[in-house]
């Protein structure tokens, strides 16, 4: 595969187009406007600049990496496209639309992904031109940093489809886990859980935002603890996908913590709005509780 489409511009969108890109491939980059996908390329330069300042790229290389990197304000482009990956906010509706308008430019040849976190590939099938070349490629965040990617077939992809989309993560430098289209597939269906009950360890007051994820931390050494790491996520993520479970299994087990939905409610979600279970706005993050 040469010719990569992302739809989506935001933490994963960008991440992965970074990613595809540094592997000498060429990204087309949507989102809801040119806009938006503009300032998703303009945070892979700041990746760049990053890398940089650290030595671990040099200057001619970034500079040709984003030269790969082009933002499209519309699906026309993608009609190059061997594969065009989803990667927009993690809502069923919004990611059948996209799939039911792209769809409309897929070539004969190529393939349709999501980077889904945990919605059923099968269902999400039906709204692209061919079930047979649709299939889930779950990436994890960050994507450049992560040695990851779930391929999740849904019941109608074909082999050839898995195949070359196994051989595309690797190519990326990747391992894969497969998956059978089960809802949060291998790893959300087990990090969710465990995000959501710190949650209700906070609500009910057992311990504070620093001392859950310190315990985390220190006792089970985890790179980041489970609230750190869900406003790394973004709320807003961690809470469709437990809201998946809950609503695929109909097992209490997923049912969302009462605290996770008022920090969404507040507009609260992590990182990406500067706060969540910590304010990220001065030096240094502090809890918001
Ligand atoms: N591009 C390339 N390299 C990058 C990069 C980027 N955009 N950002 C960071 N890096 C590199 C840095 O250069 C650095 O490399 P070296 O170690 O070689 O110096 C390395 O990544 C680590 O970066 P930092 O020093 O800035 O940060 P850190 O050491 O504090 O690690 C972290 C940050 C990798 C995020 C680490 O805290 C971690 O692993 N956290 C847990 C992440 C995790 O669990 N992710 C999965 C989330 S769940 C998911 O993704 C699925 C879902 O559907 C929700
Ligand atoms: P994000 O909020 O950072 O970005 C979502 C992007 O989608 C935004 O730029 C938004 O403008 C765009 N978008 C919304 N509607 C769109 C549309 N109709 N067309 C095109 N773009 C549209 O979210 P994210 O963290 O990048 O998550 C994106 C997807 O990746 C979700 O399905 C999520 O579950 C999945 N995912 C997230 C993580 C994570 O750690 N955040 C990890 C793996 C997978």
């Amino acid at each position: 595969m040469r010719n990569i489409a992302v739809i989506g511009a935001g933490q994963m969108g960008t991440g992965i187009a970074q990613t595809v890109a540094a592997n000498g491939m060429t990204v087309l980059l949507s989102d809801v406007d040119l806009a938006h996908a503009e300032a998703g390329k303009a945070n892979v330069e700041k990746a760049m600049v990053k890398l940089m300042g650290r030595g671990k790229i040099e200057a001619a290389e970034a500079e040709a990496l984003l030269a790969r990197i082009t933002p499209v304000a519309d699906y026309a482009p993608m009609s190059e496209a061997d594969l065009i990956i989803e990667a927009a906010t993690e809502r069923e509706a919004v990611k059948n639309a996209i799939f039911e308008a792209a769809g409309k430019v897929l070539s004969a040849g190529a393939i349709m992904a999501s980077n889904t976190s945990s919605i059923p590939i099968t269902r999400m099938a039906n709204f692209s031109p061919d079930p047979a070349r649709f299939i889930g490629l779950h990436f994890f965040n960050p994507v450049p940093v992560m040695g990851l990617i779930e391929v999740i077939p849904g019941l109608a992809t074909s082999p050839a489809t898995t195949d070359r989309v196994t051989a595309f993560a690797r190519g990326l430098g990747k391992e894969v886990v497969l998956s059978q289209d089960e809802p949060g597939f291998v790893v959300n269906r087990i990090l969710l859980p465990m995000i959501n009950e710190a949650v209700f360890v906070l609500g009910q007051s057992t311990a504070g935002i620093e001392d859950i994820d310190k315990g985390c931390r220190l006792g089970l050494n985890h790179p980041m603890g489970p609230l750190q790491l869900a406003d790394f996520v973004g709320l807003d993520t961690c809470l469709d996908i437990i809201k998946v479970l809950y609503k695929t299994t109909r097992d209490s087990k997923y049912r969302p913590a009462p605290l996770l939905v008022k920090y969404v409610e507040a507009g609260w979600l992590g990182r990406k709005t500067g706060r969540g279970f910590y304010d990220y706005t001065g030096e240094f993050p502090v809890p918001t509780r």
